[in-house]
């Protein structure tokens, strides 16, 4: 019995160190994070996001994906994308979206065509935003919503801020 327990235990920890290195590797190799954002600021970022029926919702680097989730929540005549690269994330996420229309993709988000996007929240790093302006902002429709947690858009001016305790959430509109 006792050599049983003994080797479940090894296994949970073995497995648990695969994990997270696993997710280690690819946080360094992609430069962020996995921070969740928090539900006051979801909820702010819901506010400028103004989702109307019928649009395309992207979360770019979704982790949890907690803004498709209430977003969804609030209107379920969107749809709704979240773009990861972590994928034992997004094995959890797809089993807890279901019957709700949002979809996950297993991609770096540089590569994905966002052209059809009407909202994007990001919650990333300065310089990845610098690198969506550069390599995304073109290819972007006018009227096009972009909010961004924590790191801003340098070489654009937002269309609103609003501080959050040390945070600001800015919106980007596309003219
Ligand atoms: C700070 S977390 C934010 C998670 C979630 N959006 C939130 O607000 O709670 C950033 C996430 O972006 C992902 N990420 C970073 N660069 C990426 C890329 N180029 N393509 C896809 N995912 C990326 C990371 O793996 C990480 O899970």
């Amino acid at each position: 019995m006792i050599d049983f327990l003994l080797i479940a235990l090894l296994v949970v920890l073995l497995m648990g160190t695969v994990f997270w290195t696993y997710l280690l590797v690819f946080m360094f190799r992609y430069k962020v994070p996995l921070i969740s954002t928090s539900k006051t600021v979801i909820n702010q970022a819901l506010e400028f996001a103004e989702i109307k029926p019928g649009q395309t919702v992207f979360e770019l680097g979704c982790g949890w994906a907690p803004f498709l989730f209430t977003a969804a929540k609030a209107e379920p005549n969107a749809k709704y994308i979240g773009v990861e690269v972590l994928k034992p994330i997004l094995w959890i996420n797809r089993f807890k979206a279901k019957n709700q229309p949002i979809e996950f993709i297993n991609q770096d988000f540089f590569t994905l065509d966002l052209s059809q996007a009407d909202v994007i929240y990001c919650y990333l790093w300065d310089t990845i935003m610098a690198d969506i302006y550069t390599k995304k902002w073109s290819t972007l429709k006018p009227g096009f919503r972009l909010i961004s947690y924590d790191f801003p858009i340098k070489k654009l001016t937002p269309k609103k801020t609003v501080k959050l305790g040390k945070s600001t959430l800015y919106l980007y509109v596309k003219k």
